[in-house]
């Protein structure tokens, strides 16, 4: 077995729950304890909190409901890969373009590269979050990717209040929050264009279940299981985010920004509330006033209700 198929597949006997001695999971995986030992402490470098008693064996610190390929399928109809060690869903779905079609999803347990936007970490421990990256080909171009955080950010947060979990919020650009502390994140990535049409990676990475313990997070953040009052599945998000995103890019393709505006607004954390909006080395102070039909955050200052767009720019509470 290849050295991380062992670490799943004592990982898939902790999922079971209670404890797990170290000579049992190595008559079951055909290896010594010492190697069962050698294994543990391998996934707890991936970032899960497993502990030992003595006599008893390894148990999870907090249940984990793994990924499950029958489970996937049996709900979806686009085509969709379950890896569980990747470095990044978005780097798998941009190296393999060529031979994907518009909706093909990768998902992951673990990234070992997440990344967020100007080459920012996408901190991503294994089992206790979402990894979910979708190609899409955009027809209406290049041009029409700037909406598309946003499109995505409206249908992640649709799906969560049809599931019965309400108050999660939106930062424009790209950011799902909660409380004021960050969530969720997109970062949508552009592969060049075919002939008029945009390639496109759309990646989501939202906190479900995340150990407090987790390093290399410099903003507050916060896991869904603080939003949500009811407990949820891993893999019954993936599908309802999964049809959320086909349906609403659909939308977009046939209708554009203008349908999501409102949309957008009803769950924006910042509106009218007060904001900086960072742009380089300029800084811009003001009021939020929602978006408008072409993606830009409307910010009022004395100079009146002025739109703002553009990959540089960040948005920051005001302190
Ligand atoms: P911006 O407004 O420019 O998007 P940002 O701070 O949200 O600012 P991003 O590039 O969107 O920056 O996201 C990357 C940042 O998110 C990291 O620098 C880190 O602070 C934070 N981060 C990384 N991993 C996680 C995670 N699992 N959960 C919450 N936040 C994270
Ligand atoms: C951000 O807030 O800057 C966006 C973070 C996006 C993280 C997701 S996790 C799935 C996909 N794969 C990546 O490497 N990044 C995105």
């Amino acid at each position: 077995m290849k050295e991380h198929h062992v670490k799943l597949a004592i990982l898939t006997q902790l999922s079971q729950g209670g404890f797990h001695s170290g000579e049992m999971l190595g008559e079951q995986l055909g290896i010594s304890r010492a190697a069962v030992s050698k294994h543990i402490k391998g996934i707890r470098d991936w970032g899960v909190d497993i502990f030992r008693v003595q006599g008893k064996g390894y148990q999870l610190a907090t249940p984990m409901e793994l990924l499950s390929r029958e489970h996937l399928s049996q709900h979806l109809s686009t085509p969709f890969e379950l890896i569980p060690i990747i470095d990044s869903t978005n780097q798998y779905l941009l190296d393999r373009q060529h031979n994907l079609e518009s909706g093909a999803v990768c998902v992951s347990e673990y990234q070992s590269k997440g990344r967020g936007r100007r080459g920012r970490q996408w901190v991503s421990p294994f089992g206790s979050n979402l990894y979910l990256s979708m190609y899409w080909k955009l027809e209406a171009g290049m041009a029409a990717a700037m909406g598309l955080s946003l499109v995505i950010g409206v249908a992640i947060v649709e799906a969560l209040e049809q599931l019965g979990i309400d108050g999660v919020k939106l930062k424009w650009p790209n950011d799902l929050y909660f409380n004021d502390k960050k969530l969720a994140g997109i970062l949508v990535e552009m592969s060049g264009q075919a002939g008029g049409a945009a390639n496109l990676v759309m990646g989501m990475g939202m906190n479900l279940n995340m150990s407090e313990q987790v390093e290399g997070i410099d903003q507050p953040w916060t896991s869904l299981n603080d939003v949500a009052n009811q407990p949820f599945s891993r893999n019954d998000l993936v599908i309802a985010f999964i049809h959320a995103w086909q349906s609403a890019l659909e939308d977009y393709e046939m209708c554009g920004l203008h349908g999501f505006v409102e949309r957008w607004n009803r769950h924006d954390n910042f509106l009218n509330r007060e904001v900086r909006l960072v742009m380089g080395n300029r800084d811009i102070q003001g009021v939020v006033r929602g978006i408008d039909a072409t993606g830009a955050v409307l910010l009022e200052t004395e100079a009146g209700i002025q739109p703002f767009i553009g990959g540089e720019i960040s948005l920051r509470k005001l302190n």
